[in-house]
């Protein structure tokens, strides 16, 4: 079997931060998305992986190499544009071949791995394997409607919900979703759906095995979804001390604190992670906040937030919370007068103020 990452896409819900960096990128716990989906196809005992990559190729391939680090054998498949799920599936049909394979959306994360689905799927007949999850809002996913654990339909989108069944961004197939992507046409968004190109599967008389996960699962195309997603990974680290934390700082409850990190005269309340080479001086580090590496956290505090790499913050005289803090942002008190809030802030920037 072999992997297929799908890491094109536009990411427009994830603006700003998507209009200069790919939104699979974004870190969860200071690790990009993308490789959390990486690792769990690895875990599967797949070595041979494709990634569908689109305008952000360039950043994608520097993440992630080619897959020496992880022992993995990595393809890159350019996606002219993002014209769906199936699109990209067609696309990468060369590469695939005749083999069976596993597709992982790059924004997806699903704390349990998928060891034992794949296997479940190699030990099967079918033609594909869907896994589905109960939301309280399918409006926004792929939605399936069962009878007796058999698939009736599948709907993208659909405004009135037949079921609160999501389908989950991870799918198994073998060589007929070809032909099934190839008979579909393009949805009212202009994108070859794969809930449509399964459906037609279905259509064709062919084996679609639904499977119900109920574990955590997300897509992290939110903001809120994101911040979830660190909660999450946040709380099943171990807590371990790499970094120099001064004897007048109080460590309470899981901290992760990465190499070269300097953490002076501060409370650090986990679960929180504090990347490579970040200073925390002064300051307040609540519950499920990850800063990234080559940071400074001076006289501020912050919680339940994400701080991307090259992040400065100091002297802030309010708690920050529930935010997402992209790379090299400074953010910080002046007293130059007259006293004024200065901003320099991307199109679509969010900014709360007291
Ligand atoms: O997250 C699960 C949902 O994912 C499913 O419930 C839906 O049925 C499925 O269509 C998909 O919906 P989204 O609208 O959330 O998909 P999105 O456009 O966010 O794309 C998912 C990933 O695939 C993302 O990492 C970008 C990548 N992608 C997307 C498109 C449209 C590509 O690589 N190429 C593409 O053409």
């Amino acid at each position: 079997m072999k992997g297929l990452i799908l890491s094109g896409g536009t990411g427009t819900r994830l603006r700003p931060l998507t209009y200069t960096r790919a939104k699979q990128l974004v870190p969860v716990a200071n690790k990009p998305v993308l490789f959390y989906g990486l690792e769990a196809i690895l875990a599967s005992g797949i070595r041979d992986i494709g990634i569908i990559v689109g305008d952000t190729c360039r950043e994608i391939m520097e993440a992630v190499g080619d897959g020496t680090r992880w022992g993995a054998k990595i393809t890159y498949i350019q996606q002219d544009a993002p014209l769906g799920l199936a699109h990209a599936v067609l696309t990468a049909r060369d590469y695939l071949k005749d083999d069976s394979f596993v597709m992982y959306l790059g924004d997806n994360l699903i704390l349990d791995g998928i060891t034992s689905l794949v296997n479940e799927f190699r030990n099967s007949k079918a033609n594909a394997q869907i896994l589905l999850a109960k939301v309280p809002n399918p409006q926004q996913f792929g939605v399936a409607e069962l009878d007796n654990n058999t698939i009736v339909r599948l709907v993208e989108k659909p405004a009135d919900p037949k079921s609160d069944l999501a389908l989950v961004g991870v799918y198994m197939f073998d060589k007929s979703i070809f032909s099934a992507s190839e008979r579909i046409k393009p949805s009212a968004r202009n994108e070859l759906e794969i809930t449509d190109a399964i459906q037609e599967l279905i259509n064709m008389g062919l084996k679609v095995d639904p499977h119900i996960v109920n574990g955590w699962w997300k897509d992290t195309g939110k903001l809120e979804d994101m911040l979830e997603a660190n909660r999450m990974v946040l709380d099943r680290l171990k807590p371990v001390n790499q970094g120099e934390v001064d004897d007048k700082t109080v460590i309470d409850h899981k901290v992760v604190i990465e190499e070269g990190a300097v953490i002076q005269r501060s409370y650090l309340r986990g679960p929180a992670i504090i990347g490579k080479n970040t200073k925390i001086i002064d300051s307040y580090i609540g519950p499920f906040t990850s800063i990234q590496s080559d940071s400074i956290v001076r006289n501020a505090e912050i919680e339940h937030s994400i701080v991307c790499e090259h992040a400065r913050i100091e002297d802030i005289g309010v708690r920050i919370e529930d935010s997402l803090i992209g790379r090299s942002v400074e953010l910080r008190k002046t007293d130059v007068l007259p006293k004024a809030y200065r901003f320099v802030l991307g199109d679509r920037s969010v900014v709360g103020i007291l």
